[in-house]
């Protein structure tokens, strides 16, 4: 296959940052999709419709001249939102998630939840208003392992949260084990979010030949049978499992560092990643559902109606696009892609 046009895909997760960083990164993403859900984790994070208004304004201002664009946004759940908060955020109609982050656990999260049981009157209410809840599904615990925490979050905190709020709609965001796509399959009211880089990656390529920070985002990379089982997840046409590039900007500067910032830069190459690792399994044509359908099926908006084109070319993935002060590094820079957006 040479040529593949689909429906114009949407990002289900995604971080776009402010101010000048927001101006940097935003047309990679418009290039390629209509639509994003937008990640609440600014300094400070979004926590009210107040701060998701506003926000929104600004990602509308920095969309590049003449370009469709829509955000979804998303309020950032902490130890102080109250059912209030919810309902005013599903009458805002642009709030479409709520989005939890264990305190410490990742970049930014440290307004996040300190014991997911103190929201349960929150999640009561999002239950009832129908507001979705994504999750950051890790443990914070220190004395867990780096490559345990997914897993332990499931058993210890999602299983129960789905026992007590069963109609709660969920997405757990950016699986990374076997563990989360079996517990995906087997539950009711829940999907899950894909990156590119969990697809493409096993954990040996954080230590390829050296230290490797440009391939550290959180949840870690996995290993391979992880990888295989994502794969397996993304290709296989079930609704559940949707595109989400997780694509989350740092500077070289802060990635490149003694203590490195948590995060891949994909946006500006999602859909052309994730098209060479469909071919490569042999599943070009369960792309665009996974792309483009079960995403706005699961927030129960419309699919989009205008296509995208991918190519079959080769090209160099730049070695830095610009940021602010300091350049951003693409996943995967310098590397050949073998297809491109027309
Ligand atoms: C994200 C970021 O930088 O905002 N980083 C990451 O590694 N994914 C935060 C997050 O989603 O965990
Ligand atoms: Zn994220």
């Amino acid at each position: 296959m040479q040529k593949l046009t689909i429906t114009r895909p949407d990002d289900w997760h995604l971080h776009l940052r402010d101010g000048a960083a927001l101006k940097a990164v935003l047309p990679h993403t418009v290039r390629q999709f209509a639509r994003a859900i937008v990640m609440p984790n600014l300094k400070p994070p979004v926590r009210s419709v107040v701060d998701a208004a506003a926000y929104r304004d600004r990602i509308i201002a920095a969309i590049p001249a003449g370009k469709q664009f829509e955000p979804l946004m998303t309020l950032y759940l902490t130890d102080n939102t109250s059912p209030a908060d919810i309902i005013a955020a599903k009458a805002s109609q642009f709030v479409k998630a709520v989005k939890y982050y264990p305190a410490g656990a990742t970049t930014n999260s440290d307004f996040g939840v300190t014991d997911i049981r103190k929201c349960d009157p929150v999640f009561k209410a999002m239950e009832q208003v129908d507001m979705p809840l994504l999750l950051h599904g890790e443990v914070a615990d220190r004395d867990v392992d780096m490559f345990d925490r997914e897993k332990v979050f499931i058993e210890k905190q999602l299983l129960p949260l789905k026992q007590r709020f069963p109609n709660l709609r969920v997405v757990l965001e950016h699986i990374t084990t076997s563990d989360a796509v079996q517990f995906v399959l087997a539950a009711h009211n829940i999907a899950a979010t894909i990156t590119p880089q969990h697809l493409l990656f096993n954990r040996n390529s954080l230590f390829k030949g050296g230290i490797r920070p440009h391939f550290y985002c959180l949840p870690i990379l996995k290993r391979e049978e992880h990888r295989q089982a994502l794969l397996q997840a993304a290709i296989s046409g079930n609704p559940k499992f949707f595109l989400g590039t997780d694509s989350a900007p740092h500077s070289r500067d802060s990635k490149e560092n003694s203590c490195g910032c948590a995060g891949c830069y994909s946006a500006l190459h999602a859909m052309e990643l994730y098209a060479e690792v469909f071919e490569h399994a042999d599943a070009l044509d369960k792309l665009e559902a996974f792309a483009s359908f079960y995403g706005p099926d699961f927030y129960q908006l419309p699919r989009n109606t205008e296509q995208i084109t991918l190519a079959k070319t080769t090209w160099r993935i730049p070695d830095e696009v610009p940021f602010t002060e300091s350049g951003l590094v693409p996943l995967r820079a310098g590397q050949e892609m073998t297809w491109q957006m027309a």
